[in-house]
């Protein structure tokens, strides 16, 4: 790694800490995962645009109905990028969500730095619409690239938080406890409709196709499964687009050049021994 980049490196992890204690502060954390899943939420496979690369800070973009409430997200945000202002938007908020899963008690989602800012927005319409169904959730979740098993882990982020009516016309949480982490969304999901929860109409499609079912039923009883599936998802999703800095690259690369190295050299100094050894013998009779 460059120096740059170790400097970069440890300017992340004061960030990290910085954001668990104003997400603790604050109790923002769902508000924070929708901000780092709209901002990335974006992502076009074909065409390469929209992602997680902090164009929703752009008025334009954070005007869009879909992130109606995230302008609090974004100015909690400024906050720490006023104290570290080395951090793009887009790693700020992506190790936003990062953290939220992690304060909460969900499981550990891999963070690797280095996303470009952008202030060019995608155009209005690429988040998913919530009064949908199952093939509306494929067509927006297959445009950026992702699949069924990711559709479903990451609904499971509606384990945390709740909806407001004046933000979406949507009212109240998924599950019991909504500042926890856990694998009731899929267990409330499971239940039918309980008295009190929520349930977006994209939320029962993950019930009604068969192939979203088998994924809802293995996450409500296995909360283990549902973790490692999340976590891999969400890193995904938070690296839609994004390919890690060359140096980092090159680095590893480099890593594994010495070791073939090393394995070589090794290698060449047994066989020369041997044929030391056996030269040695030969020119003194013994063989
Ligand atoms: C599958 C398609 C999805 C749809 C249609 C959808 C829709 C919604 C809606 C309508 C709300 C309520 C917003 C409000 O009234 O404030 C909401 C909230 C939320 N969403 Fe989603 N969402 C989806 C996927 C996701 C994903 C993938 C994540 C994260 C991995 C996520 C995380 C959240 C969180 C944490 C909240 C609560 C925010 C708060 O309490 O302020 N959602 N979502």
């Amino acid at each position: 790694m460059m120096r740059a980049d170790v400097e970069y490196v440890k300017e992340i992890e004061k960030t990290r800490r910085d954001l668990r204690a104003l997400l603790y502060a604050n109790r923002c954390a769902p508000l924070m995962l929708r901000l780092a899943w709209h901002d990335a939420g974006t992502y076009d496979a074909i065409s390469k645009t929209g992602g997680p690369n902090g164009s929703i800070r752009n008025q334009i973009e954070l005007n869009h109905i879909a992130n109606n409430g995230l302008k609090t997200a974004i100015d909690f945000c400024e906050t720490i990028k006023n104290k570290h202002p080395k951090i793009t938007y887009a790693d700020l908020y992506q190790l936003a969500g990062v953290v939220a899963v992690e304060i909460t008690g969900g499981p550990t989602v891999d963070f690797v730095p280095g996303r470009k800012d952008s202030l060019e927005s995608p155009e209005e319409g690429r988040l998913p619409d919530a009064k949908q169904g199952p093939s509306h959730l494929r067509e927006v979740f297959y445009r950026m690239g992702l699949s069924d098993k990711d559709i479903v882990a990451l609904s499971g982020g509606h384990t945390l938080g709740k909806a407001r009516v004046e933000r979406s016309g949507f009212d109240g949480p998924w599950t019991n406890d909504p500042s926890k982490f856990d694998n009731s969304y899929f267990v409330e999901l499971l239940k039918g409709d309980s008295k009190g929860l929520l349930k977006l109409p994209t939320d029962k499609a993950l019930v009604e196709d068969s192939k979203f079912y088998k994924y809802v039923d293995l996450y409500a009883k296995d909360e283990d499964a549902f973790f490692r599936d999340y976590a891999e998802s969400h890193k995904k999703l938070s690296e839609l687009g994004f390919t890690q800095p060359s140096s980092q690259q090159s680095s590893k690369l480099s890593a594994k050049k010495k070791k073939v190295i090393v394995g070589r050299v090794v290698f060449t100094t047994i066989v020369a021994v041997v044929a030391i050894s056996y030269l040695y013998n030969l020119i003194n009779g013994r063989i």
